[in-house]
């Protein structure tokens, strides 16, 4: 799977004869930065602009605009690393203004729009290849917001879900520039992982031929119990959002069992250099969720946990105070000098967990683990030998083929684990 990666913030210039033109400087890379998108012929991409009418009752219309200069048309194509770009921006641009830019391929078939393209393997899957990127605009200058992009996903609507309400959509920021902070960026990991819990969670798609009906039932909360999620080394938080997204979605909206159902609690955790963004992208999702429901919707929210001090047993209070039935994590495996303590807090985690039943509900809790990864290198596999020598056993296990345009085919495996 590839990125289109801004890689220095949108600017826009002014000049007398052309007006206003935005200066764009991309590069579409894999999501650790370290290969380049190399087609067999060149890629055609599209600028598309977002504006937002108001019409004369007050009632606000998003309007799509398409920049793409006509002239020159923008392509991308083997051997390049990376691509500037001058978009003339429309005279109207005053009266107006562009809200928001998206940067894709022309090609709708490349494209990861919906969750369903990124499980390419998928009932109704399409081939999401390329991730765009989006821009909110105008980029405001001095603050971090100019150092943001976004990526936008469509879920699918619940089975039950009628056709003519509009598509939930998750979006996520993560930092622009070459993905150096690993944890201000999306990975193949969450990203994939996010879209298998949508697809199987919201649509009842099996993926890869497999249904995953015990982690179906953990989402589902079919044993009526207090669903606590606890997310590991969750980066810009696409898993952890995209999950607290999927249980709302799986709420019924003002219905007396729902109510009584008790609301699911995810708690988002990594280093303390996550935090700013995982909770931005909190704000971003929370603002999204305007609908009535919002009494229904789960809890959500971050703390810091440094897995050299999890593997101790020692927790801040937010984890400290709830059993967690589910710990999740995507992309965490690919350090094999950090596995021994990530191993270790999970088990702490667990029998934290086992000694805390008596708070969330009353039943003994048995900690399950959702672990996704893309594995990079073979000695990563030392994360398994771990696992089994601390009593962890393989439940379920799915291998989700990465879609990749003209490259060495890749994979996400997402393994459930539980505690012999
Ligand atoms: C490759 S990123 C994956 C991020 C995210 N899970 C995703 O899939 O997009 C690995 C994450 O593990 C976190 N991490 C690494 N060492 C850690 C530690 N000792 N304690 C807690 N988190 C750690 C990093 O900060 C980073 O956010």
């Amino acid at each position: 799977m590839h990125y289109v990666r801004l890689l220095r913030p949108p600017a826009t210039e002014q000049s007398r004869s052309h007006g206003q033109t935005l200066k764009l400087v991309l590069t579409i890379a894999t999501d650790l930065g370290d290969s380049y998108l190399s087609p067999l012929a060149p890629i055609e991409l599209s600028v598309l602009g977002a504006s937002t009418k108001v019409d004369e009752n007050g009632v606000s219309t998003t309007v799509p605009v398409n920049l793409t200069p006509q002239v020159g048309r923008p392509r991308w194509q083997a051997g390049m690393r990376v691509l500037k770009l001058d978009v003339p921006l429309p005279p109207q641009q005053q009266q107006q203004p562009i809200s928001a830019i998206q940067i894709r391929p022309a090609d709708g078939k490349l494209l990861a729009l919906r969750t369903a393209d990124v499980c390419a393997d998928c009932k109704d899957g399409g081939k999401g290849l390329i991730v765009p990127v989006y821009v909110d605009m105008p980029p405001q200058d001095g603050s971090d917001a100019r150092y943001l992009s976004f990526r936008s996903l469509r879920l699918p609507l619940t089975i039950e879900g009628n056709a003519s309400v509009s598509y939930p959509v998750l979006q996520v920021e993560e930092e622009i520039g070459e993905a150096r902070n690993l944890a201000r960026h999306i990975w193949d990991g969450g990203l994939v992982a996010m879209s298998l819990i949508a697809e199987i969670g919201l649509a009842g798609n099996s993926v890869s031929g497999s249904a995953l009906p015990i982690l179906s039932g953990i989402l589902r909360q079919s044993d009526g119990l207090p669903l606590n999620i606890l997310e590991l080394g969750c980066g810009v938080g696409i898993l952890g959002i995209g999950i607290t997204h999927v249980l709302g979605l799986l709420r019924p909206a003002d219905n007396d069992s729902a109510t009584d159902m008790p609301r699911p609690h995810v708690l988002m955790t990594d280093l303390p250099d996550a935090e700013e963004r995982v909770r931005a992208n909190i704000g971003r999702y929370l603002s999204s969720r305007t609908d009535e429901r919002q009494r229904q919707q789960p809890l959500v929210d971050y703390e810091n946990l440094d897995w050299g001090d999890g593997k101790n047993g020692t927790f801040g209070p937010n984890v400290h105070c709830h059993s967690w039935n589910l710990i999740v994590l995507s992309d965490c495996t690919y350090n094999v000098d950090t596995l021994p303590a990530l191993v270790k807090t999970l088990s702490a985690l667990h029998s934290h967990s086992a000694s805390q039943a008596h708070v969330d509900g009353g039943k003994s809790c048995d900690t399950k683990i959702l672990l996704a990864t893309k594995p990079r290198h073979s000695s990563e596999k030392a994360a398994w030998k771990l696992m089994a020598a601390d009593g962890w056993s393989v439940q379920e296990k799915v291998v989700l083929p990465l879609p990749v345009l003209h490259a060495e085919g890749q994979s996400v495996e997402v393994y459930l684990f539980s505690k012999v």
